[in-house]
């Protein structure tokens, strides 16, 4: 039996204890905050939260460990990444400042398809010392809960490489990771610059799914539906596919041009809908009344520098259930940051920090399908937790851009290195 852990001396305890669902509109203005109280963890569960007074007799031989004041958090969840790939594409960047659009690069061969050419030449062993530090980086914001799809392989050879590495890094890392296979991400340029290429692309990720879904290497399927790459019949014939297939859906949607990517979501029963930053009103109605979780990625908009953003405060107004989450891939959104995203989804989205607490713990989790099990500091919950050097919690959004996390723990172990000084 493991021994039981005592989380005391914090500042404060945001729980984001709740309903084990997406929290929807009103529902994310509470982030739970206690004072004066302790966490205790046993067998890689939350086992009690309340006066470490009380907690300590009960507990028995517990370790204790001293939060130093400190704000103890669910471990975050980001529920949207784009982890594995090869090289950098920093070139990109100023390429755009020049005026070049992202959508023109892809055009031109360059963007994900330039991520494609990369990842096929490397082997399974290189995309893992490539994906480790970028990972560790992620995790040392505190995340305990990492989404990573694939998507820079898009041939079903690929696709599997990259969903078989996405495996061992679960394996290799102390963190919850959830696969998520997005051989949809792009039209391959074998495929694109042939005729008859697009159905024949289509018609072989119909036929991928089965393979994935009996693999159990994933346990999403997502499309990246915009106009100029799948078209909503498009997404819908792959995803439905892959739906009957056994995967849950996810979509990105909705990113540049509004294209009904957040109906067709809801349409599907996703579990998320993911960018929203062209959203149309039907699509904020669409969302508001079902339990699709808006996943914001304010990052990506930041880096890709427009000027629009998804209508968070809109869509909560609603009624909608909203995470928030890094995008974090190698075109859009370089940034292991999670922190950052909810700076952002304050500052830019007009959230409140409730909100953005709620939308990357319990939101992010309902995001994965697993709001049952992480996203909140409540019993039977995993003990999945986050140590913050700030005095306030809301300065975890605060200090932006910095790097506040001193400790995290998944499923009860460390899995943060800054924590060894914590006992
Ligand atoms: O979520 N929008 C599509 N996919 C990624 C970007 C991929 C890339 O450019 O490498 C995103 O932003
Ligand atoms: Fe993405």
């Amino acid at each position: 039996m493991s021994v039981a852990k005592i989380f005391a001396n914090a500042s404060a305890i945001v729980t984001c204890a709740g309903p084990q669902r997406g929290r929807r509109g009103m529902e994310m203005s509470d982030a739970g905050v206690l004072k004066n109280a302790g966490v205790a963890i046993e067998s890689g569960r939350i086992a009690a939260v309340g006066d470490v007074k009380d907690l300590r007799p009960r507990f028995a031989g517990a370790t204790e460990i001293d939060c130093r004041g400190g704000v103890l958090t669910p471990g975050l969840v980001d529920s949207h990444t784009h982890a594995v790939f090869g090289k950098s594409r920093a070139e990109e960047q100023e390429l755009r400042a020049s005026g070049v659009g992202y959508m023109e690069i892809a055009k031109r061969g360059g963007g994900i398809h330039s991520s494609v050419r990369d990842l096929r030449a490397l082997s399974e062993a290189d995309l893992i010392k490539l994906a480790l530090p970028r990972l560790r980086r992620l995790l040392s914001y505190g995340a305990t809960t990492v989404e990573i799809k694939s998507g820079y392989g898009l041939d079903a050879e690929s696709e599997l490489k990259t969903l078989a590495v996405i495996g061992r890094l679960s394996k290799l890392l102390p963190i919850r990771i959830v696969a998520t296979w997005l051989g949809g991400h792009e039209i391959p340029l074998e495929q694109r610059d042939r005729p008859g290429g697009r159905a024949e692309c289509i018609a072989k990720l119909k036929a991928d799914t089965a393979a994935v879904a009996k693999q159990g290497i994933a346990r999403f399927a997502d499309v990246f539906c915009e106009p100029g790459v799948f078209s909503i019949e498009e997404s819908r014939e792959i995803l439905a596919a892959a739906k009957e297939a056994g995967l849950a859906i996810k979509l990105h949607a909705d990113e540049l041009e509004p294209s009904g990517g957040a109906e067709l979501a809801v349409e599907l029963g996703a579990a998320s809908a993911d960018h929203l930053a062209a959203i149309s009103a039907e699509g904020i109605r669409a969302l508001a009344g079902s339990n699709t979780v808006a996943t914001l990625l304010p990052g990506t908009m930041l880096f890709l520098g427009k000027n629009k953003n998804a209508p968070a405060r809109e869509m909560i107004d609603a009624g909608a259930a909203i995470a928030l989450a890094t995008d974090y891939n190698p075109g859009t959104s370089p940034t292991p940051n999670l922190p950052l995203m909810m700076t952002l989804g304050i500052s830019v989205l007009h959230m409140t920090a409730a909100e953005a607490m709620i939308a990357v713990t319990a939101n992010g989790a309902a995001a994965l399908n697993l709001a049952t099990e992480t996203g909140q500091i409540a019993p039977g919950f995993s003990a999945d937790l986050s140590l913050f050097d700030i005095a306030d919690w809301r300065e975890l959004a605060y200090w932006y851009g910095d790097r506040r996390c001193v400790g995290s723990w998944c499923r009860g172990e460390p899995c943060h290195p800054m924590e060894a000084g914590l006992s």
